[in-house]
């Protein structure tokens, strides 16, 4: 197969972000574990899994397309001093993976690659959904504290 090497760089640095967010979900149910909310521990792991699945489904179109999957260095992990704060630095990283896979949807439409279209916009849609369940945990932080 012949493979458009700036559709790789996207799938390769798709792979670093989901890489990242399991590395941030990850942390920050630990700690909410440590400070004792449970819940809160129990759906950011659950997060966790998600966006293993999304680097997952990466991979496996990183090893059809030959190339064996590889992420670079990952981001800083975002912690903070509350549940609110959390929220907030994943909020931050759900946005950037929303802008991150619509301009790599452009680039595959562009190369008439519809098969890895279609697979970034599957993760895309979740990660928009990942964007508003995160602003409903807010709203419900902020109305019971
Ligand atoms: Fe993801
Ligand atoms: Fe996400």
């Amino acid at each position: 197969m012949n493979v458009d090497p700036r559709t790789l760089g996207w799938l390769s640095r798709a792979l670093t972000h989901e890489m990242g967010a399991v590395q941030q979900y990850l942390a920050q149910s630990v700690l909410a574990r440590l400070w004792g909310d449970e819940a809160l521990a129990t759906k950011l792991r659950k997060e966790a899994d998600e966006e293993l699945e999304h680097a997952e489904r990466l991979m496996q179109r990183l090893i059809q397309f030959g190339v064996a999957p590889s992420s670079g260095n990952l981001p800083p992990t975002r912690l903070g001093r509350s549940a609110q704060d959390l929220l907030a630095a994943d909020r931050v990283l759900e946005i950037d993976a929303v802008r991150l896979y619509r301009e790599a949807i452009v680039h595959a439409e562009r190369m008439r690659d519809p098969e890895t279209a279609a697979l970034l916009e599957s993760i895309l849609d979740e990660e928009i959904a990942h964007v508003h369940q995160l602003d409903g945990m807010m709203n419900r932080q902020i109305e019971h504290g």
